[in-house]
């Protein structure tokens, strides 16, 4: 069979890592999860205190980060920032609190999509985020758009925090997830949009296995269906 691009984007906490995670397992392609790089560059910022409006200083940091991805005994790829496994320490409420406002960065994004096309070049990718399947890989072969209502959104991700021992108020998530929402979809590089040839997904009253299920149909349909591209 054919292997595909398959990206998934779509607004915070609407399952698109579990999803790509798992559909990804299913298919044994691999998996990227860009947000992670984000939240890894973030981390390196707010650390090293780089004045995200100072152009030159965001080249120079970004030249001194490498991020990797690491699949541990379990199966799961973790993030690594310079070597250093970063996994828990990206998802706590810090960096999803100044993940957004780096990721409108135009130098980031351009490095940060460099690498991503590079991982997938050899096809046989998921890779989900929020400018996947209109900037990083317009061609991709299967596109899903996923949303959910925000209180649904904000359950889950109240939820995963928990999981990283981080106890965060159900208001201060809604806040977040608002505020990372209405950047995303407002920056001037790459906005959150959903592309016009991408199949969206409401996953508010639908499980994982549900929403895993879905994919993996469509996905095995464009593999099968799919010509092969001219030599
Ligand atoms: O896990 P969650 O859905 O909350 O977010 P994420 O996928 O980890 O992404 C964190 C942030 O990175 C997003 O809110 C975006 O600001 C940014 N991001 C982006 O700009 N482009 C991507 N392809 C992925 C993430």
């Amino acid at each position: 069979m054919r292997k595909i691009i398959i990206a998934i984007d779509g607004y915070s906490a609407c399952g698109k890592s579990t999803t790509a995670l798992e559909v990804a397992r299913v298919l044994n392609y691999r998996y990227i999860d860009s947000g992670a790089m984000y939240r890894a560059v973030t981390l390196y910022f707010l650390d090293k205190h780089v004045a995200l409006t100072n152009p030159r200083e965001v080249s120079r940091a970004l030249q001194e980060i490498k991020v990797s991805f690491v699949v541990n005994s379990k199966g799961i790829s973790e993030v690594f920032l310079n070597g250093i496994n970063v996994e828990k320490e990206i998802r706590k409420m810090r960096i999803s609190e100044n993940v957004s406002q780096v990721s409108t960065i135009r130098e980031v994004r351009l490095a940060m999509v460099e690498q991503q096309r590079r991982m997938g070049k050899d096809c046989g990718v998921v890779m989900d985020g929020r400018d996947i399947g209109t900037v990083v890989f317009p061609q991709a072969e299967l596109k899903i758009f996923l949303t959910a209502d925000m209180l649904v959104r904000a359950f889950r991700r109240q939820k995963e925090l928990l999981q990283h021992d981080d106890l965060v108020d159900i208001d201060t998530i809604i806040e977040n997830l608002q505020q990372r929402d209405s950047i995303d979809s407002n920056r001037a590089e790459s906005p959150l949009r959903k592309a016009d040839d991408a199949i969206g997904i409401d996953t508010t009253h639908i499980t994982i296995d549900e929403q895993v299920d879905e994919v993996v149909r469509l996905a095995l349909a464009k593999m099968i269906l799919q010509p092969k591209p001219k030599a």
